[in-house]
Order: structure tokens, then sequence, then C-alpha cells
């Protein structure tokens, strides 16, 4: 999840932060963490989201930080959470260099940096060899969390769908995820989007299922949550066991 674009503020200076370290500064009343790593700069949350941890105290292995209190990790490129205790992704923010400085795209307008903390390398072992050479561009942090970019669902992905294990659909008696009644989710920053079947047109049920849905998405990936409702007829064709009701297809 990123910022949009907005003013640009000095953070450092190009050369400071040593290939595979990071510097805390703070923005407004926001720590960011800013990392350089394999020659590009990036820029997030110095704040783990499963519970505070200050994700720059943790150990950074390429670009992955695991976060010094219970060991969720992020990809510092983008904010996109690896692995559990944490579920939702860091905010991360644009960069670019001018005039030999590093500058991270701040939204909040009129917000003065504040240095609070001198550049370090994270304490054990970073994959980057020591000494190399900022290249010539900032590596892009605005790219969106790759979410099952790789054809593996995310562990927010798994995290959702096990939640919509439990939903059912009271007329069926079956959850919503063995109906193949979840079409889609899309997790995006600050927002997810879910498109949703019913089984049947006008269905009574419709207005608690959306509420179930909703509320167990938000159980595990605790941010905004919109569901939408398909108008695509359903069939049994569309579970992924159309044995569970009998049919054989
Ligand atoms: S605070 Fe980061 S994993 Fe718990």
């Amino acid at each position: 999840m990123s910022l949009p674009a907005g003013r640009y503020v000095s953070v450092a200076k190009v050369g400071e932060i040593p290939d595979g370290g990071v510097k805390v500064v703070r923005l407004g009343d926001q720590d960011l963490a800013i990392y350089h790593v394999d020659g590009g700069y990036y820029a997030i949350d110095d704040i783990c989201t499963h519970d505070g941890g200050e994700l720059a105290s943790g150990v950074l292995e390429g670009t992955v930080v695991e976060c010094p209190r219970h060991g969720a990790r992020f990809d510092v490129r983008t904010g996109a959470v690896l692995s559990l205790p944490a579920v939702a992704p860091v905010m991360s923010y644009d960069l670019r260099l001018k005039d030999g400085e590093i500058q991270v795209a701040w939204a909040a307008a009129g917000t003065a940096p504040v240095i609070s903390g001198a550049a370090s390398t994270p304490g054990a072992a970073s994959s980057v060899a020591p000494g190399a050479a900022p290249g010539p561009h900032v590596a892009p942090a605005t790219a969106p969390v790759p979410t099952g970019a790789t054809g593996a669902p995310s562990q927010q992905e798994l995290a959702i769908r096990s939640a919509l294990e439990t939903v059912m659909d009271p007329e069926i008696n079956l959850s919503v995820i063995d109906l193949g009644l979840i079409r889609e989710v899309q997790i995006q920053p600050q927002l997810t989007h879910i498109r949703m079947m019913l089984t049947t047109p006008f269905c009574p049920y419709a207005p608690q299922m959306i509420a179930d849905v909703k509320a167990a998405t938000q159980s595990v990936v605790p941010q905004e949550c919109e569901v939408e409702i398909m108008p695509d007829p359903w069939s049994p064709e569309l579970m992924p066991d159309p044995g569970l009701l009998g049919y054989t297809f």
C-alpha cells in the first residue's frame, strides 16, 4: 500500500545509508524506516501492523525485514506482509533522488521532517554486499502489493479464505466458500473488495450474508471491506466440490 505522491521532503543524503542499512526518520507524528537495499531506496512505516513493533530494529535479509517482536515478515520494497502473525501490509511511500538527497513523497502538506536517528545496518545478515554503490534510480516503492502475483495465495488471501469458510448460507447450510459464491477478493490499499454471487436472486438472507462476509474478512484483514453482489446466475458447477450438494459433474 502506498500514499499518492505528494510533497517531497528530504530525509537523508545519498550515501548516508549504507547498502543493507536503514535510517528512521520522523515525519509529522509518524516514524518511517528508509531502507537501502540492492542499490534501491525504499520507505515504509516503522511500525508493525501486528502490534506496533519497530521494524527498523528487526533483522533485514535481502528485501525482507522481520519484526523484532513476534517475527512477522514484510517486503520493504512494497510493505507487503509475508508471514503471520501480521496480516496487513505496512504503508510504503514513493521516493526520489534529487540534488544528492533522498526525498520521500509525503502527502501531509506542510509537515516538516524531523530526523530522529542515524543510519544503521540492521542486526543480522543482510544479503546485500557491503559498499555497493547506489543505483542510478530509486526502486519503485509505489508498486501495488503483489497479492497472488506469483500464483501462490498470499497469507492475507489464505486468512480471508479460512475466515469465510465460517460464513454459511443459511438456506443451504454450506459455507460461501463451499458454494463458490466468493468469486474475487482484491486486497487494495485500505480496502478489501469482494465480488460475491448469491445462490438465488433476491435471496432473503443476502443482507445478513453480506454483513457476515464483511465481518469475517475484517476479522483477519482489519481495513474497510466492500462486498459487491454480482448479477451473474449461480450454478452448482461453480462450487469447488459440487458433490457436497449430491450432484456429479
Ligand atoms: S508486533 Fe510485529 S509481529 Fe507482533
